[in-house]
């Protein structure tokens, strides 16, 4: 395996996915705009793929009468498209008003601002004077430039180095302002020349406010752009149940833009302002609500694997109790060594969380808090509830056992972006092959799961001329009812495999002089590089067959 955290490995990606269309910058010809990302011709068809796949794995191509393995019986899967904006009153019952946000902490003398919990730093010590050097690097970068900072401050030569005296290894601003072990005012900040410069940790809600109509302007028009898509199904639990056949236990899934105003974006689209979410929200009869949460968290660990993320740079990990929201019982993230981390860190590509009855409860009753480990409406100086419920019953009858309960929640909640970009990332493979002439030739090669690889084929004549394109465009056309494939007549024969392998297409058909006297192609397979006759005839089914 390729060592799989390396910045550099993670520049030739980016620069890949901007080179062939994965991936660009949003609003890149007025300097592009922080947090925000639009996906080219080849990043849209590998997104849709990853969605695709989600929905018709989860959703679509559910089989209702079977109990899948690890299941406690068959269940029922339907979907919902909410709107991004939703009544400002929702928020205030799921909590995200009054809590979703970061601590942030600004320079007074570079102007800029991050996020609290992103901060690192290291005490410096050099004849008599001392700091804590903070960075906001992360990964192989941050210890070099805590020495290239410190050296700075200190004004000490290249050569003089040396003579720092450190204090340990990197620690967080966070814990070491805490313990007590370092102070505000004997910080150096990540962009400042003085120490003293960081202002006190203040909160930051995290959700994009906007204002509903022409005449909007007093605080009754607040409205937010929706930070998560689960909120739209909590709130249409009961239409879903009115409207349509299914019975507990069953899940309502939604695919969907999300939106949360990160005090810092980083790591290309890992850490996005403007990003879409799959999430499921899955009801249950509480009893069985523990084992739906190892199935959930077990099935989704499976769909990683099933379209090739490589198993060694995948982590599943339970929280621990204290990590835990207060209504949650359990909650596991599925974690991906992205390249930009350090050796031995994952990032987060899915959270599958067990959420008990917190959410169709705070709907009902109003905003909940935990008090004495019971879950009780949050009220105000005047006794009130903080947040008022919809008052709408959101419980459950269960027509053969006769009992009435409010359902338990599981919530598979995944990052299509995140995913996006771990299965680009993942792909991105470097190594020689032949050429035309059989020297060794280095090629960058995206080595998608066939079903999420945004062309599938790509059709070849090896001339241009002999009646090789005629043959090739109807093959082509042959084809293109049934996936995406591309007609590519430009170049030497090697440029365009060489550019069909970047792109990550698993499959090249040439038509060359054979073909016009026994009307077979060769099949060109992207990771084997092997070779193989195939009729004409039969290339549609057989592809067809390779990606069901
Ligand atoms: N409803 C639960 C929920 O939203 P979350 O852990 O905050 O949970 C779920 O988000 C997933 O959404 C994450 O695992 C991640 O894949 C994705 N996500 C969250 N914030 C993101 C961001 N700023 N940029 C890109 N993806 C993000």
């Amino acid at each position: 395996m390729d060592k799989q955290n390396d910045q550099s490995r993670m520049d030739k990606i980016v620069s890949l996915a901007k080179r062939r269309g994965f991936i660009f910058q949003s609003s890149e010809i007025y300097g592009g705009l922080n947090g925000f990302w639009d996906y080219g011709p080849l990043g849209v068809a590998l997104k849709r793929n990853v969605k695709d796949a989600w929905w018709r794995d989860m959703v679509a191509g559910h089989d209702e009468l079977a109990t899948l393995t690890g299941a406690p019986s068959p269940y029922e899967m339907t979907g919902l498209d909410c709107t991004i904006i939703m009544h400002p009153q929702v928020w205030k019952c799921s909590g995200h008003f009054d809590l979703f946000h970061d601590w942030m902490i600004d320079c007074r003398e570079s102007k800029r601002r991050y996020r609290y919990d992103h901060l690192h730093g290291r005490w410096a010590a050099h004849r008599g004077k001392k700091v804590f050097v903070t960075t906001e690097a992360s990964g192989d970068e941050a210890v070099p430039e805590t020495v290239a900072r410190a050296q700075k401050f200190f004004g000490l030569r290249a050569k003089q180095v040396d003579e720092i005296e450190w204090g340990g290894g990197l620690e967080s601003l966070e814990q070491v302002i805490a313990a007590g072990s370092a102070t505000l005012a004997d910080t150096l900040g990540p962009d400042a020349a003085a120490p003293g410069s960081l202002t006190e940790p203040r909160e930051f809600n995290l959700m994009f406010e906007t204002r509903i109509g022409a005449l909007a302007g007093d605080d009754d028009d607040r409205a937010f752009l929706r930070p998560e898509t689960a909120q739209g199904i909590f709130v249409n639990f009961k239409n879903v149940l009115d409207t349509s056949r299914v019975r507990v236990p069953f899940g309502i899934a939604q695919v969907g833009k999300s939106f949360r105003n990160e005090i810092t974006p980083r790591n290309f689209t890992f850490r996005s302002r403007e990003f879409e979410q799959m999430e499921i929200e899955f009801f249950c009869k509480p009893a069985e609500s523990a084992e739906w949460y190892r199935f959930w968290r077990d099935r989704r660990w499976k769909w990683y694997l099933g379209l090739g993320l490589t198993e060694g740079r995948l982590q599943l990990r339970e929280h621990h109790r204290d990590e835990l929201s207060h209504y949650s019982v359990g909650t596991a993230d599925i974690e991906y060594a992205f390249p930009f981390l350090a050796e031995g860190e994952f990032g987060e590509l899915e959270g599958i969380a067990h959420r008990g009855d917190f959410d169709l409860r705070s709907h009902m009753e109003g905003k909940l808090v935990r008090k004495d480990g019971e879950l009780v409406v949050e009220t105000g100086p005047d006794g009130k509830p903080r947040h008022r419920g919809s008052g709408k019953d959101l419980s459950y009858f269960d027509d053969v056992s006769r009992e009435r309960y409010v359902p338990h929640v599981i919530e598979p909640s995944a990052g299509a972006d995140r995913g996006t970009l771990a299965f680009l990332c993942d792909a991105f493979h470097e190594d020689e092959v032949p050429d035309e002439d059989g020297k060794p030739r280095s090629r960058t090669v995206m080595k998608f799961h066939p079903r999420l690889a945004p062309v599938k084929a790509a059709i070849l004549p090896l001339v241009k001329k002999d009646g090789m394109p005629e043959v090739a465009i109807d093959l082509y056309r042959a084809l293109k009812p049934h996936m995406a494939c591309q007609y590519d007549e430009k170049g030497s024969v090697g440029r365009r495999y060489a550019r069909q392998d970047e792109a990550g297409t698993p499959w090249c058909l040439t038509i060359d002089g054979q073909t016009l006297a026994d009307k077979t192609v060769t099949l060109r397979d992207r990771d084997s590089l092997v070779q193989s006759r195939v009729p004409i005839a039969d290339v549609v089914d057989l592809l067809r067959d390779k990606l069901a």
